[in-house]
């Protein structure tokens, strides 16, 4: 592979405002009390465009605040790509005056990722780059920098964005070890792969059995971060993420809508990989280990079926009441290999993995379950500070009885539509072992966003809102 990411067709260049030469310049505003014909509009992303200036409003001034900043960012971002648009200037002074922490770089981040555009399949690519000039005023020393940060973090949201989209034909679980090896030998992350060998010597037959069915059997990912002490034996965060290459419910076989996206079903695991490529770049001083639980859940006379029984790595022992429940399956094997052999402070995963919270939370917010209080409100806060916004939800004892064994230990599903988040959450809990402070984040309902270009469309959720949490760890 010769690169690991579309280069980005929005380019943000910081240029002293005394020397530059362009006519056209990017204003954003709060809207107007009052209609105005000099102004746009009051909704956030509203836009005036004249000779010389594009104004792009933020909303009413009185609920002026960062996520509406990086929206109206996104908004303009579009505006200039429709209008072919190669070149124009964006003042900081204009941000400042806003008078919102981070305005710049809000609004920098709604352009970068507003131009985002998977590509790659089109014949016809428009391969045109928008620069968009950060005029910086004289004695300005800060800009520079911050402008480096937000490429740095929407480039890991991007990369797992455009993974996310790469079709099940051309990622699978083994290809995407590979192109987790060179994200690895890129970045200097340290990578390991546990292949189809290394999980049965270890006896992880969760993750095993979801990819039986496929002729690319399952893979554990890891990326490691060494932080600040490079002695390697700081307790890490440990960040895992659900990639089923592709989700066709196996012999609980999903209906023909229901099977169409589930390309989708690997976002968990590449906002994990996106995430590891922004904590190497920043070079965070936390160790942090990302796990991908890679699998691949199709149909042959080799697949796992309804009724098997199978033994995890945990030793505790399941049966599968829904070869649709997959995801708790190859997650439930990377968390015992987290919790019993990394020691770590913390285990975050992320996860596509019921539809029920997409019932119960819509695409507003993302289900979280912990078991640890700390845990569970520093990643609220992280995710109200950057807008990737998340709902606890509860994980009471009594829920255990739903997935109780009768033939096994455990069973993968209650097999009734009853607190469906939850039950994937319940399960889950049981592969934590040794009280490690743990939280999942279900994120079906966000992973991806109804575009009117192009259908289902990766956010890359997940990214921002650890990359906040583990730079706001103390
Ligand atoms: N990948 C799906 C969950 C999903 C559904 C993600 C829709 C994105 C959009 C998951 O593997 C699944 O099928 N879950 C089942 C679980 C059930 C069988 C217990 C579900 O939610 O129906
Ligand atoms: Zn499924
Ligand atoms: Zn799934």
């Amino acid at each position: 592979m010769t690169q690991l990411q579309i280069p980005s067709k929005l380019v943000l260049k910081t240029t002293p405002k005394a020397d530059w030469q362009g006519t056209l310049t990017l204003l954003p505003v709060p809207a107007p009390q009052m209609p105005n014909p000099d102004k746009p509009g009051q909704q956030v992303g509203d836009i005036l465009a004249g000779p010389n200036q594009v104004i792009v409003s933020v909303g009413p001034a009185e609920k002026l605040r960062t996520a509406n900043i990086r929206k109206a960012g996104i908004s303009a971002a579009a505006w200039l790509i429709k209008h072919g648009v190669t070149a124009i200037g964006l003042s900081v002074s204009a941000l400042d005056h806003l008078k919102i922490d981070d305005a710049l770089e809000a609004f920098c981040e709604g352009l970068s990722l507003g131009a985002f555009d998977f590509n790659l399949y089109k014949s016809k690519a428009d391969d045109s780059i928008i620069n968009v000039f950060i005029l910086t005023e004289e004695g300005d020393a800060s800009s520079a920098e911050k402008i480096m940060r937000v490429d740095t973090l929407v480039s890991g949201v991007n990369l797992a964005r455009e993974w996310s989209h790469e079709p099940p034909n051309v990622i699978n679980p083994i290809t995407l070890a590979e192109r987790a090896q060179a994200l690895a030998a890129k970045t200097g992350l340290r990578y390991t792969v546990f292949d189809q060998d290394i999980l049965k010597q270890m006896g992880a037959g969760a993750i095993l059995s979801v990819g039986l069915g496929s002729k690319t059997p399952s893979q554990m990912i890891l990326l490691e971060h060494a932080g600040k002490d490079k002695s390697g034996d700081s307790p890490p965060v440990v960040v895992i993420g659900k990639a089923i290459t592709f989700d066709t419910g196996g012999y609980s076989l999903k209906n023909k809508q229901g099977i169409v996206g589930m390309k989708f079903d690997k976002c968990g695991g590449m906002a994990v990989l996106g995430i590891m490529q922004v904590v190497a770049a920043l070079n965070l001083p936390v160790r942090v280990i990302g796990i991908v639980a890679a699998a691949e859940n199709m149909i042959s006379s080799n697949a796992y079926r309804p009724n098997d029984i199978i033994t995890s790595l945990s030793g505790k022992t399941i049966e599968i009441i829904s070869t649709d429940a997959e995801g708790r399956m190859v997650l439930s094997d990377a968390l015992t290999y987290a919790s019993t052999e990394l020691k770590p402070r913390a285990i975050i995963d992320l996860a596509t993995l019921t539809g029920g919270v997409v019932t119960a939370l819509g695409q507003v917010r993302a289900g979280l379950m912990s078991n640890n209080n700390d845990l569970a409100d520093e990643l609220i806060s992280a995710g109200e500070r950057c807008d990737e916004l998340l709902w606890r939800l509860p994980l009471d004892e009594e829920y255990f009885e739903l997935i109780k064994g009768s033939d096994s230990d455990l069973k993968n599903s209650a097999g009734k539509p009853l607190a469906s988040a939850i039950v994937g959450g319940t399960f889950l809990k049981q592969f934590v072992l040794n009280d490690i402070p743990w939280a999942h984040i279900d994120i079906a309902g966000m992973a991806t966003v109804e575009s009117g270009l192009r259908g289902n469309s990766a956010t890359g959720y997940g990214v921002r809102l650890l990359i906040d949490y583990l730079q706001n760890l103390s």
